[in-house]
């Protein structure tokens, strides 16, 4: 039978991440929204450009919870995105309570799905759906880290004039201005890139990442990024549902790794057919881990906010 995904929130980060999830024909995809006639009208679009993309994969819009029924994976994006001059931090209390509104309904529809959330601010928002949908940890994963290491990665290649593919990087911690790029496991083919460029290059292409979602807002104006982050959607699905065993950055809810309990906060995670199926510990430096403690300690002011 055919995989299905759900996608609540058609807007920028919704839509694209079900373009590039039927563009891969990696399942059959439902988007839904509060807003009458979007999801339907992105949806057929899409669905029409299935003969030309040589692809299958059934691509259907709605406003009612009934038709996303028994998906395999529901991503949340639904909320407000930031604006210039605005935090992620700045859309605690809104998409809060949209939070509240949709993963009760998802829940009910799809009591077996698992969850990736995308809303901002985005540890805080994976926390709130963890505890309304009353799932195991296993399936609610905050998405997050893939886009911040991709970012690392996309800075890196182009400041060593190398091929993407060549570069792995790793960004922990909260999304926010507190991430914590990890450059000691960030290689070019294998090699640290700390033997590969200077400090103060490092330092910059550090910065410039942990500013990598405002750089994208100041240009836009009246939004925030969302190809980058749909594309890292999709990548978590897809190793979701080809349980691929991929290790990847993502948000999840700590039971006492890296010394901190009852929080999502992000590291690197097993992500396979279950969902997360394992966190992955490695040595960080004293500094590293005070780093990571301090992006903790902004999550958990936010939580504290929303009594999450
Ligand atoms: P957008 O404004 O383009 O789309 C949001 C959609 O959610 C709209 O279509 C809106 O009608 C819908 N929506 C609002 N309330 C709803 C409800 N109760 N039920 C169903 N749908 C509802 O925003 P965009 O750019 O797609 O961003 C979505 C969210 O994702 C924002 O909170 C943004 O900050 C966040 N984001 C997070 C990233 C991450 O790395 N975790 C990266 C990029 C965006
Ligand atoms: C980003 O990093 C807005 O969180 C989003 O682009």
């Amino acid at each position: 039978m055919r995989k299905k995904v759900t996608i609540v929130g058609s807007g920028n980060v919704g839509a694209t991440a079900a373009h590039w999830i039927s563009a891969k024909e990696l399942a059959d995809v439902v988007l839904i929204d509060i807003v009458e006639g979007v999801p339907q009208g992105k949806a057929l679009d899409l669905l029409e450009a299935m003969p030309i993309e040589k692809r299958d994969s059934h691509v259907v819009g709605t406003n009612d919870y009934g038709d996303t029924a028994n998906s395999d994976i529901v991503v949340i994006t639904a909320g407000i995105p930031r604006k210039p001059g605005m935090s992620r931090d700045d859309l605690l209390n809104t998409n809060y309570k949209i939070m509240q509104d949709v993963v009760g309904k998802v829940v009910a529809n799809s009591p077996n799905c698992i969850l990736i959330v995308v809303s901002n601010p985005l540890d805080a928002m994976a926390q709130a759906a963890y505890k309304i949908s009353k799932f195991n940890r296993e399936r609610v994963i905050g998405m997050a880290g893939v886009l911040d290491s991709a970012r690392f990665r996309t800075f890196i290649a182009e400041d060593l004039k190398v091929s993407v593919e060549n570069v792995t990087a790793f960004v922990l911690g909260g999304h926010g201005d507190t991430m914590v790029p990890l450059a000691r496991y960030s290689t070019v083919a294998g090699i640290p890139i700390t033997e590969l460029m200077d400090k103060a290059t490092l330092d910059r292409l550090v910065q410039r990442t942990r500013d990598g979602g405002a750089e994208i807002v100041k240009y836009l104006k009246t939004g925030s990024a969302y190809y980058a982050p749909s594309a890292a959607v999709c990548e978590m699905v897809e190793a979701i549902l080809k349980d691929k065993k991929k290790i990847l950055p993502c948000a999840a809810y700590l039971e006492g790794e890296y010394g901190i309990k009852g929080l999502y906060v992000g590291v690197p995670c097993k992500l396979g057919a279950k969902g997360l199926e394992q966190i992955i510990e490695i040595k960080l430096t004293a500094e590293e881990q005070a780093a990571l403690q301090k992006s903790a300690d902004s999550v958990k002011e936010l939580v504290a906010v929303i009594g999450a």
